[in-house]
């Protein structure tokens, strides 16, 4: 879809969101570990039009990841089984940061660690260079590493006191990333609230598994991992939902999305913004046709503003 031209803009909904004390031009973002490091295709999509970026998890020390296969198609979905591969702190200081400076959209960096402290010295050594970085998200809900990620996110007290010690040391964005692999999502989001994040995302991936039967191989090295997609979406509104019923600070949802109207529904459901992850593997520049979707829906709906979606949904109870 080709964007508005400056004439339509100016009677076209307000996309504008606020989370904390920052303003985000719309409430599309892209999630982490879908949009490599946000630098990678200018060509397929114009980065400046997104809400935010959400960087690929960082860890400490680089690491490889889990061994292959590591991903592979399910019906409406896929699962993931990348295990933070990434390149570590040091060399997102010094590669990544120069080139984020150059963006006008806001970038926000996801963090995983094993233990507290390594989420710690991540931030502290993010907090000690001038960075045009708005935030953290903290992945406390990766399914498929050994040791650390998923024990924060099944614990409210372990979330808690993760969540307190960043507060401490940054005044950045605190956004706590929620896994749905939990009996209880709702608190461990109101721990995070209550330790001081300001905000809450929702969902990561949802554990699956996948198995050829003609060989009678697992799919997947690790035999479980994440599954993401349009699959999915059904598990994230549901999560995002109970969340708005209970917590004060934005949720930002995710999972599944592909369009303007998914956009529309997970704020209905009570996200402030959204992040779209494995759609971007099909068309990377799919974020910009969800944004200008997104418009026409509100603009068809006879809204001013996305905000008037917040939470909105009628239920029958
Ligand atoms: C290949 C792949 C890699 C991912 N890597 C990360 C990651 O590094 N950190 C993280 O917090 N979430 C990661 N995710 C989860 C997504 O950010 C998102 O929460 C999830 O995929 C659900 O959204 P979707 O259905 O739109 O993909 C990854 C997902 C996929 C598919």
């Amino acid at each position: 879809m080709a964007p508005f031209t400056m004439r339509e803009k100016s009677i076209l909904a307000d996309l504008k969101v606020t989370i904390g004390k920052e303003l985000f031009e719309n409430p599309v973002w892209v999630a982490s570990g879908t949009f490599g490091y946000g630098t990678e295709a200018p060509e397929l999509v114009d980065v400046d039009r997104l809400g935010a970026i959400v960087t690929k998890s960082i860890t400490r020390h680089p690491r490889e990841g889990n061994p292959p296969p590591r991903i592979v198609e399910t019906p409406s979905g896929m699962i993931n089984s990348i295990g933070l591969a990434n390149i570590g702190v040091e060399k997102y200081i010094k590669d990544l940061l120069p080139i984020y400076e150059g963006l006008s959209t806001k970038v926000i960096m996801n963090i995983a660690g094993t233990d507290i402290q390594e989420y710690i010295e991540i931030i502290e050594m993010m907090e000690s260079v001038s960075s045009v970085l708005i935030g953290y998200e903290i992945n406390i809900s990766c399914p498929n590493v050994k040791k650390g990620g998923m024990e924060f996110g099944v614990d409210c007290d372990m979330t808690a006191i993760l969540t307190e010690k960043l507060r401490d040391i940054t005044e950045r964005l605190i956004i706590m990333k929620l896994s749905p692999n939990v009996s209880d999502i709702v608190s461990i989001g109101v721990s995070a609230e209550n330790a001081g994040a300001d905000a809450v995302s929702a969902i990561n991936t949802v554990v699956g598994m996948s198995i050829n039967a003609k060989t009678g191989m697992s799919d997947i090295y690790t035999n479980y991992g994440g599954l993401s997609g349009p699959a999915i979406k059904p598990v994230g509104l549901a999560a995002v939902h109970k969340l708005h019923q209970k917590l004060e600070i934005p949720i930002i949802g995710i999972g599944g999305i592909v369009s303007g109207e998914d956009t529309a529904e997970y704020m209905l459901a009570g996200a402030t913004a959204v992040q779209v992850g494995t759609a971007n593997f099909r068309n990377p520049g799919i974020t910009e046709n969800i944004i200008d979707s997104l418009t026409l829906y509100l603009n068809e709906s006879n809204r001013s503003s996305v905000t008037e979606l917040i939470g909105k949904v009628h239920t029958y109870s």
